[in-house]
This record gives C-alpha cells, structure tokens and sequence, in this order.
C-alpha cells in the first residue's frame, strides 16, 4: 500500500460511488472505497483515515436491517460528508429522524440557502447565483435533524437539503455532489477535503517514485514476466517494472493472428527498440487461427481463445526460466468490490478473456503496480514515464481480438478484409480529430455478402458495420453522432479502398442494450 493521506469512501451500493473517488482523485486526494460491511469499528480505530465519505445507495434506512455505518466512525474525530443515503444513515445513527418518502425527487432541483447560516468551511463558495442546481434521486428525506446539526440549505422536497455539525465537523447531503449535472458539487468536495486538511498529495510523479521503490522492494533480485496485449495498461506496466528492475523483467507478447494492421510491429518497435525491454515475440497465429477454423459461436471462440493464450504464454514464460512473479497491469476498478444488491453472482453476458488462473497454475506471485489507478491515472502515468502520446491514447483493444469483430466463422480472408478496412475507419477518425473523443472505434465483418455495383459490374461482396461509442469505463456506452457527410466519405472510402467490402453499415446501438463488441 502506498503512503498517502487516506480518505476513505464507505460505499452503500450507488451507482456513482466511483465518481466520487474520481473527483477527489483529480484534486490530489487518494481515497479508498471499500464495501460498508467491510468496515470495522476496529479497523477504524488502529488506521483512522483522514476524512470520511458515506456513499448513496439503493436501499432505505427506514427498512430493518438496512446498511449502517461503522458507529466508531463518529467518534475518531475526523470530518464525516454523508451523500443521500450516506445522509440518512447519519441521521438514523446520530438520532434524527428519516421517512419514507412521499415527496420523492429525481434529476434536478435546486437548493437556496437557509437564513442565517454563514456560507464559509465547507460551504464557501457556494449560492454565489442565488441558489444551486444540483442531482437529486432519492425516495426517503431527513424530517428531524440529529443534535447538534443546522440546516445551511433546502430544496422544494428536501427541507434539509444541505446539513451541517460544524463543532463536530460532519456534514450531509440529499444530493449528489459527486455528479457533472451539480455543477458546483466539485467545489463542496474541494471544500470538504481542504477543511480536513488534506494537502493534494496524490501526484503522478509522486506515485511513480514510490510504485518504483515498492516493486523493488517486492521484487529483489527475482525474475518477473510480464503479458503485453499492446494495451495501455500492460504497456504502462511493463514500463514502469522495467524502471524498477531492468532486465530483470522479461515481457511475453503472444501474436494469436487477430491483431489490427500493423499492430504487432509496433508493439515490438516500441518496447524492444525504443525502451530496450527483453521481449520475447510469440508469433502463434497458425496455431490459434487453425483451432479457431470452423468456430461460430462467439463463446467458444472467447474459450479456445483463453484457453491457447494460458498455454502459450506459459510455455513461453517458461522459456524466461526461473520467474517467480507475474506482472498484470490490473486496475482499481478491477479491484474494488462494489456493493452489489442484486443478489447472488451476476450472470455471464460474456467470457471475458484474461489470464486468470495463471498465477496459481505457475506457482507465480503477482506484481500488480496499478492496482491503485483509475484508467486516466494510468494515462498520466503514461505521460509521466514518457510514453508516446498515441500509444497512450489507444482505444481499448479486447483480448480475442479480432475474433469477437468477425461474427460466424473466422477466415484469413475476412480477417485481412476487415483489418484494411478498420485501419481506413481509425484514418478517418484520426484526420477528423474525433479519436480522443471517443472511448473505443472498430469495424466489424458480417457474415453476410450483398450484391453491388461498381464501374459496370455486379459485386458480391462482405457487409461491415461501424462501431463508435462513447463510455467512461465500458460498462455503459453510447454510440457516437458522426455527422451524415463523415458516415458517407468513410463509406466511400471503405468501399473504393478495401477489396471485398461493399455495403457498410453505421451501428446505432447503445449499451445496454446492445454490447460494445459485437460477440
Ligand atoms: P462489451 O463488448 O462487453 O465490452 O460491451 C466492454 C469493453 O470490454 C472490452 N472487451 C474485452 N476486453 N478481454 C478484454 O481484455 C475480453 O475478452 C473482452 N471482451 C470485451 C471491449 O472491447 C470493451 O472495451
């Protein structure tokens, strides 16, 4: 763990917990979100985090049983802000009363101030306009304050909108400052995290030096090997090991036949010729397309696919000889354990394809140096460890590749179509400067062959589909508003350029419905 003023964030099941953690993280703060049951009063009393945050959920403190805070938390002396849900477990905790709600608000309202209160700590800054415009969802409302606090602000269905104990320095509110549609929710955080005297420590840079001495510490003079996809996250990883540890760090790239055009080129130039990190290419196309001859179901592909990458990697680290750590460029929304209220496990929409399992199977140790980092994190890390803007700008690339892009059965031949033909689609993405705008781009092959024109001859060729969304971590997704003249010059130059396509399609679909991929 890393040695950083901590705030932590006690998550009740919002859907925009991480949001929070993503705000405090862009004001240097380094904050943890751990699940409520998971908290103890005596955890809480040997390591006292420097603030707390009581998340929003879905459930209602008027319901027996429902989720409470660790009771130690109010008496460690540290600045409490409790967000919707977080609110009423404070009231319900600290003797005020909640209700079930006949007055539920969803989406925006607005707070003014209540007479009497001056607008400073906390609050500076704020009602500059009159009144705030924030994010409300929430059934269930506060009706009787707990000792000790004072309302500073109320909304049309929310008397105690914003409450506060300055003494004790615990604060509340209905809404959710966490989200962009309470504009200046940031400003209460800031506020809020200032007051408990965090100084901004969390830095890149600051993170770097430190993830580099704790990997040597981890490491000492062992062997680590190291799984490169081309992606940003074992890219960064790699990276920075090899900052650590040098030579001592050996990187796999397994090239199973279903990389982008020109991909497994670049991933080699950039880390054995540019960085001079020990890179063993396993080129193992012939061995994946041939299991893959014939496959059309999308999940069996996901498993031969897993299943040849596990065997090959390892054959390969072995080749290393004597490692004793794996590296995985894992990320902290991997490693949070969310409050789920589904119940039970959720069901599998897709087998997702990494290399789990491997370590025990090798008898190998993790190395895991981004465990603490959003994806962006990742990105300035990137920046800070000086890697090429592009590389570090990559739309995400999944695991079986091409594969999941190529609906039925996969062919050489389609996959030569439909990697000429994506490689046009990112060109003009890239010429029209939308590829930062966009979280992933892609083309995908169909199984089907539509008849055309061209000149004066009849074709029969493959239809494509487009695919552009915009997400912040892939769960959810929309689908990008190209305008019609880009949709048609890219078709035009899709069908002119790549031989065996002649009918494309732009995807409309958004997640959910629909999935990113198309398999
Ligand atoms: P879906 O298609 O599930 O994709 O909406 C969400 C995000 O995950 C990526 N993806 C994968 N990444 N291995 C990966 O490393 C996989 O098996 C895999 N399947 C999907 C997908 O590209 C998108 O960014």
């Amino acid at each position: 763990m890393t040695q950083h003023q901590r705030l932590l964030i006690i998550d009740f099941g919002s859907q925009v917990t991480q949001l929070i953690a993503r705000r405090l993280r862009e004001l240097g703060v380094f904050c943890e979100i751990r699940p409520y049951q998971s908290v103890t009063d005596a955890e809480l009393r040997e390591n006292p985090p420097q603030a707390v945050i009581l998340s929003g959920g879905p459930d209602s403190v008027t319901r027996d049983g429902s989720p409470r805070a660790p009771q130690a938390l109010f008496q460690l002396g540290v600045p409490v802000l409790g967000i919707c849900y977080g609110q009423q477990v404070m009231m319900a905790q600290l003797g005020g009363r909640v209700e079930a709600g006949h007055h539920a608000e969803y989406g925006r309202a607005f707070v003014s101030p209540a007479p009497g209160h001056a607008l400073d700590g906390i609050f500076a800054g704020l009602f500059q306009d009159g009144r705030e415009e924030v994010w409300m969802s929430h059934g269930d409302r506060v009706t009787a304050l707990a000792p000790g606090f004072a309302v500073i602000g109320t909304s049309a269905n929310a008397p105690f909108a914003m409450i506060a104990d300055e003494a004790r320095r615990f604060y509340a509110v209905q809404f959710h400052p966490e989200v962009h549609h309470s504009p200046n929710g940031r400003i209460l955080l800031e506020n809020f995290v200032r007051l408990a005297g965090f100084t901004g420590d969390w830095t890149m840079a600051g993170y770097r030096d430190e993830a580099i001495r704790l990997i040597r510490e981890q490491v000492g003079d062992g062997k680590v090997i190291c799984g490169l996809s081309g992606g940003v996250d074992s890219s960064v990883a790699a990276v920075l090991i090899h900052e650590a540890i040098g030579d001592q760090l050996t990187c796999v790239f397994v090239d199973h036949g279903l990389l982008r055009q020109g991909e497994a080129a670049e991933v080699v130039a950039m880390f054995r010729d540019n960085y001079n990190i020990p890179l063993v290419h396993a080129d193992e196309s012939e061995l994946f397309l041939g299991a893959l001859e014939g496959v059309s179901d999308p999940e069996t592909k996901r498993k031969t696919i897993g299943r040849l990458f596990i065997d090959v990697f390892q054959k390969h680290a072995a080749e290393v000889g004597g490692a004793e750590f794996l590296a995985q460029g894992t990320l902290y929304p991997d490693v949070i354990e969310s409050v789920s209220f589904s119940g039970g496990p959720s069901v599998t929409i897709k087998s997702h394809h990494n290399v789990g399992g491997l370590p025990e199977k090798m008898g190998l140790k993790l190395v895991e140096p981004l465990r603490e980092l959003f994806k962006d994190e990742v990105r300035a890390l990137g920046r800070e460890l000086g890697l090429p803007a592009q590389f570090i700008g990559r739309h995400p690339f999944p695991g079986p590749g091409l594969a999941i892009r190529c609906p039925g059965e996969i062919t050489r031949e389609k996959l030569e179509i439909l990697r000429r033909a994506d490689a046009v689609y990112i060109d003009q993405i890239r010429k029209h400067g939308l590829y930062d705008e966009i979280w992933q781009a892609f083309v995908a092959i169909l199984p089907v062959r539509t008849v055309g024109v061209m000149g004066d001859q009849r074709t029969y060729d493959y239809a494509c589909a487009l695919r552009a969304v915009t997400s912040v971590d892939g769960m959810t997704a929309d689908y990008y508003p190209f305008t019609h003249d880009f949709l048609g010059e890219t078709a035009t130059r899709i069908i002119n350029e790549v031989k065996g396509i002649n009918r494309v399609t732009y995807d409309i679909t958004s997640k959910p419905p629909g999935t990113i991929e198309w398999e």
